[in-house]
């Protein structure tokens, strides 16, 4: 069991984030209710900012919003010195309603649709990270009509296997994502971008999975990646700019995880980029990274008092919460595995095993399969750890059920950064007639 950032055990023996007594969140917004340390974002940030700088190149971090995007982290991550990555009209919205400088954002997405690229033309953002040569077609046509030019990269596919879940591994050649780098019309997919009066193409982008444990999968993209830039320079003539290696760095959510160190990791990555791009001759002007789960991860934790527990005829002990699937669909999903504390009884002994189930109609609405708490009982609250990323963002309404709140802590104050949503939300869209 792994306490992160600000976390802390009180005189009570109660859980406390930011200085906040988790037992006292949860009574003054409500439960389940996300809580996020917002120090522990911003030194996350710091740590990715402070070693991923590269002497005679520009080097930019990129947070992945689709980890988790709100007005409120947009703005931390703004103030962060981080760029954005965008994958919908719906990400780049709320980017722009913070107030987040469209130079500094980045637009993927194997489907664009014409309005999402649209908005991202005319709001003028950084790069819109082009997916395939069908794309670039649309894109020219929306340009041309927009009488706007816009710098692009290309997402390039560079084979890699990392060892993640199947559902999250990008990489592989049969991936729905970029172009292959073993692409035969690589030359001719390059030189359709070079003579296009639409789009400036500045370099490549490419992304080899997430929550990725093996650092050398990320060695391997970069000497990969640069083999391919020196081979596009001698065949088809083109010289690379820009060169975003993607996000994935895993971390840890329960025993056996073992995180990326990111510092050596980093520091290794430019070491291993600099080294390959001179012997290349390559002159590369600008590198990026995309984190989304490593700078966010960690951050967040998860609340729910327990309505009741249940021991099966079989045997099985449930603890009941009032969240589930909906707010945390990953281990239904991906068969996530999470740690979890009784926030009221930290320092109570471990003695039994349970299984805490969601309040949502279906079996598989488990959050986790088999943990060790002290005896709980009902109005017990529950903290479940390292659900920052990927929770809130595929948090849906089945059984229409409610999303949580959102608070940011932080020395010992807790600001709402999304309220709760209400069942008058929930019917917000409906039409009797
Ligand atoms: N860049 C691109 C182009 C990506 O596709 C992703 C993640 C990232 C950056 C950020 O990767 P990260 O650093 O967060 O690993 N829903 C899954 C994760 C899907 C990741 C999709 N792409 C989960 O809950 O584990």
């Amino acid at each position: 069991m792994k306490l992160f950032g600000t976390m802390n055990v009180n005189d009570k023996g109660h859980l406390e984030i930011g200085k906040c007594d988790t037992t006292e969140l949860a009574k003054e917004f409500g439960t389940p209710l996300y809580v996020v340390d917002e120090d522990l974002v911003r030194n996350t940030c710091r740590e990715f900012k402070n070693n991923f700088e590269i002497e005679g190149i520009e080097s930019e971090v990129i947070y992945a919003s689709k980890a988790f995007l709100n007005l409120a982290i947009a703005k931390v991550i703004c103030e962060e010195g981080l760029s954005l990555d965008v994958v919908s009209g719906g990400e780049l919205y709320t980017a722009l309603k913070a107030n987040f400088p469209a130079s500094r954002i980045y637009m993927h997405g194997n489907n664009k649709t014409e309005s999402e690229l649209t908005m991202a033309i005319e709001e003028g953002i950084g790069r819109i990270v082009v997916d395939n040569r069908n794309e670039l077609e649309v894109i020219e046509y929306l340009c041309k009509s927009l009488n706007k030019k816009i710098d692009v990269l290309l997402r390039v596919n560079p084979g890699i296997e990392a060892h993640t879940h199947e559902y999250i591994q990008t990489s592989k050649n049969d991936s729905k994502f970029g172009e292959s780098i073993f692409d035969e019309d690589m030359c001719r997919i390059i030189n359709r971008f070079k003579n296009s009066e639409s789009v400036n193409l500045k370099g490549f982008h490419c992304h080899i999975g997430s929550q990725i444990f093996e650092e050398k999968s990320f060695y391997s993209e970069v000497s990969d990646m640069i083999k391919f830039l020196e081979k596009i320079k001698n065949e088809c003539g083109f010289c690379t700019e820009e060169l975003n290696l993607g996000g994935g760095f895993g971390v840890y959510y329960s025993e056996g995880d073992k995180p990326v160190n990111l510092k050596s990791c980093l520091k290794n990555m430019i070491s291993i980029l600099k080294e390959e791009a001179q012997k290349s001759g390559l002159n590369i002007k600008k590198v990026m990274i995309e984190p989304g789960r490593s700078i966010i991860a960690n951050a967040g934790t998860t609340l729910y008092k327990v309505g009741g527990t249940k021991k099966t005829y079989g045997g099985k002990k449930y603890v009941f919460i009032d969240g589930g699937m909906t707010d945390n669909p990953r281990t239904a999903l991906y068969d996530a595995k999470y740690e979890a504390l009784v926030a009221n009884k930290v320092n109570v002994e471990n003695n039994e095993e349970y299984t805490i189930g969601g309040k949502c109609c279906e079996s598989g609405d488990i959050i986790i399969k088999e943990i060790e708490l002290p005896r709980v009982e009902r109005g017990d609250i529950i903290a479940v750890l390292t659900t920052g990323a990927y929770n809130y963002s595929m948090s849906s309404n089945y059984n229409r059920i409610p999303k949580p709140a959102v608070v940011f802590v932080k020395e010992g104050e807790a600001k709402i950064a999304v309220k709760r949503e209400t069942y008058e939300d929930i019917i917000r869209n409906d039409i009797l007639f």
